[in-house]
């Protein structure tokens, strides 16, 4: 795909910044980082992104929620559910979420992002340590039980395609950073369990 590759504009010329991504840490007291977290719908990657947030700010971190469904309203309104929409989906937020980064931000991004290779991309266009992987490893029947949006009862009665879990593939990561089954855990918990690794880990 072209857009994998070399960017289709030309005569471009990339401007460098007077201000580092260094100096904004600094000032922010906290390094940036990409909480990149991934599953099945209703797996509670949102919830958890947003109540990580909730924390960090509290904390005074300088953090940011991409969500699935709001990014969809938006920035990428355009794409569907294809396998090709959903990694041109991915590669829009991976741009977004590392831009974020440079700005010295934690930011949490929300997206079933059911492809390893897609997911892979992102992680290789950071440095390592600055892409945090959170499988949210909740089972499918689970997912579907909860079934907060009433879409895998849609996607069962075939009135929705390619319904990830159901009628599209999702691949678990292979080696997630850390990887939380909210089925098990409870909401607090998995929350301080991301917050502490993020202080082993040095982010702030
Ligand atoms: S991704 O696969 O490209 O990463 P994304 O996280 O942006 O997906 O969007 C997923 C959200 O879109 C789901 O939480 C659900 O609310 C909605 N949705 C609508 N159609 C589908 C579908 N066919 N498969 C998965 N999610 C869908």
């Amino acid at each position: 795909m072209t857009h994998l590759t070399l960017p289709a504009s030309t005569n471009v010329t990339w401007q460098e910044s007077l201000v580092t991504r260094q100096q904004r840490e600094l000032r922010n007291g906290h390094r940036g980082a990409i909480l990149w977290f991934t599953g099945l719908s209703g797996s509670g990657k949102s919830t958890l992104a947003h109540a990580v947030e909730a924390q960090l700010h509290q904390q005074g971190c300088r953090t940011f929620v991409l969500d699935g469904d709001n990014v969809r309203h938006g920035l990428c309104g355009d794409l569907g559910f294809s396998d090709k929409d959903r990694q041109e989906n991915i590669r829009r937020i991976g741009e977004m979420a590392k831009l974020f980064m440079e700005a010295g931000v934690i930011v949490l991004t929300a997206f079933i992002s059911p492809y390893r290779d897609d997911r892979n991309r992102v992680r290789a266009m950071v440095a390592q340590g600055d892409f945090i992987e959170i499988y949210c490893d909740t089972s499918l029947d689970i997912c579907e039980t909860r079934d907060v949006k009433g879409l895998y009862k849609k996607a069962r009665a075939g009135e929705i395609r390619d319904f990830t879990g159901i009628s599209s593939p999702y691949e678990p990561p292979s080696h997630p950073d850390m990887a939380i089954n909210t089925g098990i855990k409870s909401l607090d918990a998995s929350v301080q369990q991301i917050v502490s690794e993020m202080k082993s880990r040095a982010v702030f």
